[in-house]
C-alpha cells in the first residue's frame, strides 16, 4: 500500500487532531508573521504552557526539568514503572516550518491521549518529552536538554553566550530553571525503556519512493563552529586594492574552499549559514567578519578529516592575505546508530499497518544523537513535501501523519502486550 499524500483524512482521526494542534502551536512565535521560537524565549514559554495543557488533558502529570525540557508522564499499571520516552523538540529555527520537532511532541501526546481515553494503563509508563534546545539557534552548542537526560551535559555550556551577551546560565535562571539541578535530569537506565521520536523527514527520499514513512537507521555526526576573520577596515575610495586587508573578501575565498571540500566526499555536507560583517557599509572595506560552520557525515572519521582540512585551508588563505583568523569548533556530536531492537519493533508496527518498511539514515540532527550508548532510541520519519524543511513551506499531510501516529500507537500497544505475556 502506498497511501496518497494528498488523500483527505477523516475528521476525528489522530492525523486530523494532530494537524490542528500543529497549526495552533505554530501561532506561538517570537516574531510577527513568521515562526521563530528560540530556546528559553517568550514563545518557548507560551509553547510550554500550551503543550502542558494538552499533556494534562491526556492524563499526564507535567514537570519542567532544569534545562527547560517539558516532561509529561502517563503512569503505567504499577507506580514507578520504567518509562518509554516519546518526544521531539518545540524550539525552531528562524522563519521555520511548523512540523520540525513539534510533530513528534504532538504525536506523542495524541498516542497517550488515546490510552487515556480508553482508560488503559500499559505495564510501563509513557513519558512525552518536549526538548527546547534542538536547533541550537540561540547558543553556539545545541542538544542541552537531551544531553542532560543522557548525563552528558557539560557544565562549561552554562557559560556560552547568545548574540545579546546573555549566558545560558542567566537565560535558564530567568526562565525559572535552576542550573545547579541539571545533573538531576539524567535518566537511570533502569527507569527508561528507550526513546522514540516521530519527525518529518526533512529530505526527499520517502516522497521520491512514494512512501508515507520510514524507520531511521542512524543519525549523521555533526560539528558546528565559527570563524572570525580580522583584517583592517578602511575607505573604499582611497585604499588601493593591493594594500587592502579585506576581511570579507578573505571570508568569501574561505567559504568557496569550504564548499569545495564539502563536495569532495560522498555524503559529506559543509555549510556556512550565517555571516556577519561588522560595521557593514557600502563605502567601507570590511575589517571584521564572523561566519558559522556546519559539517556533517555518517562516518566520524570523514567529518573530523574535513574539519582538519577546512581549518588548514582557512589558515593558509588568511596567511596569504596577511589577515588574522580564529576558528572555534563549539559543538561535536558523533554519528549515532539507532538501537537495532527498538527499530525492529518500530518496523514491525509500520508493517502491521500495511506500509512497506523503508530504512534510511538521517542527515538532519536530532535530540536522539545525544543518547548513543546511554538511552536506546528509534525514529520514524514522515514524508516531507518536496523535501523542504527549515522553511515555512515545510509540509507533511494529515493522511501521512495519521499513518505515523497509528504506527506509533501500534508500537506501544504491541510492546505492552508482549510485556504482559
Ligand atoms: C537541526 O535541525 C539540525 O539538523 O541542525
Ligand atoms: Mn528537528
Ligand atoms: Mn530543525
Amino acid at each position: 500500500m502506498k497511501p496518497d499524500a494528498k488523500a483527505p483524512v477523516a475528521s476525528g482521526t489522530l492525523g486530523a487532531e494532530i494537524a490542528l494542534r500543529i497549526d495552533e502551536l505554530a501561532a506561538l512565535s517570537d516574531e510577527p508573521g513568521r515562526l521563530t521560537r528560540l530556546y528559553l524565549g517568550p514563545a518557548h514559554r507560551r509553547a510550554i504552557d500550551l503543550v502542558s495543557e494538552w499533556m494534562r488533558a491526556a492524563g499526564m502529570t507535567v514537570r519542567l526539568d532544569a534545562t527547560g525540557t517539558l516532561i509529561g508522564r502517563y503512569e503505567g499499571a504499577a507506580p514507578d514503572a520504567p518509562a518509554l520516552l516519546i518526544g521531539s523538540h518545540i524550539d525552531t529555527v528562524r522563519d521555520a516550518g511548523r512540523f520540525d520537532g513539534n510533530l513528534g511532541v504532538i504525536t506523542g501526546i495524541a498516542v497517550v491521549g488515546r490510552l487515556h481515553a480508553s482508560g488503559r494503563r500499559p505495564s510501563f509508563a509513557v513519558e512525552v518529552v518536549a526538548f527546547g534546545d534542538e536547533e541550537g539557534v540561540r547558543f553556539p552548542s545545541t542538544l542541552g536538554g537531551s544531553r542532560a537526560l543522557a548525563g552528558r551535559f557539560e557544565p562549561r555550556l552554562l557559560d556560552e553566550v547568545d548574540a545579546e551577551g546573555v549566558s545560558r546560565r542567566q537565560a535558564l535562571e530567568r526562565f525559572g530553571c535552576d542550573p545547579a539541578e541539571i545533573s538531576a535530569a539524567v535518566r537511570a537506565p533502569a527507569s527508561t525503556l528507550g526513546y522514540v521520536e516521530v519527525h518529518i523527514e526533512q529530505g526527499p527520499v520517502l516522497e521520491a519512493e512514494g512512501l508515507p514513512m520510514g524507520v531511521v537507521t542512524a543519525i549523521n555526526g555533526a560539528s558546528r563552529g565559527s570563524v572570525t576573520v580580522t583584517g583592517i577596515s578602511g575607505h573604499a575610495g582611497t585604499m588601493p586594492m593591493q594594500l587592502r586587508r579585506d576581511a570579507l573578501a578573505a571570508a568569501a575565498e574561505m567559504i568557496a574552499a569550504i564548499e569545495r571540500r564539502g563536495r569532495q566526499v560522498a555524503d559529506l555536507v559543509a555549510t556556512v549559514g550565517r555571516l556577519e560583517v561588522a560595521g557593514a557599509a557600502t563605502n567601507t572595506i570590511p575589517g571584521r567578519v564572523t561566519f558559522s560552520l556546519d559539517i556533517r557525515h555518517p562516518a566520524d572519521h570523514q567529518r573530523t578529516a574535513a574539519i582538519r582540512d577546512i581549518e588548514s585551508s582557512i589558515k593558509s588563505i588568511a596567511a596569504a592575505r596577511g589577515i588574522e583568523v580564529e576558528v572555534t569548533i563549539d559543538h561535536d556530536a558523533p554519528a549515532a546508530p539507532a538501537d537495532a531492537g527498538l527499530s525492529e519493533r518500530l518496523g514491525r508496527a509500520v508493517a502491521h499497518i500495511g506500509v512497506p518498511v523503508r530504512r534510511l539514515p538521517s542527515g538532519a540532527g536530532h535530540d536522539a544523537m545525544a543518547f548513543g550508548g546511554a538511552i536506546p532510541f528509534a525514529m520514524l520519519f514522515v514524508r516531507c513535501r518536496d523535501g523542504i524543511s527549515h522553511n515555512p513551506a515545510e509540509y507533511a499531510s494529515p493522511a501521512d501523519i495519521d499513518l505515523a501516529a497509528r504506527a506509533l500507537a501500534d508500537f506501544v500497544d504491541r510492546w505492552d502486550r508482549e510485556a504482559g505475556q
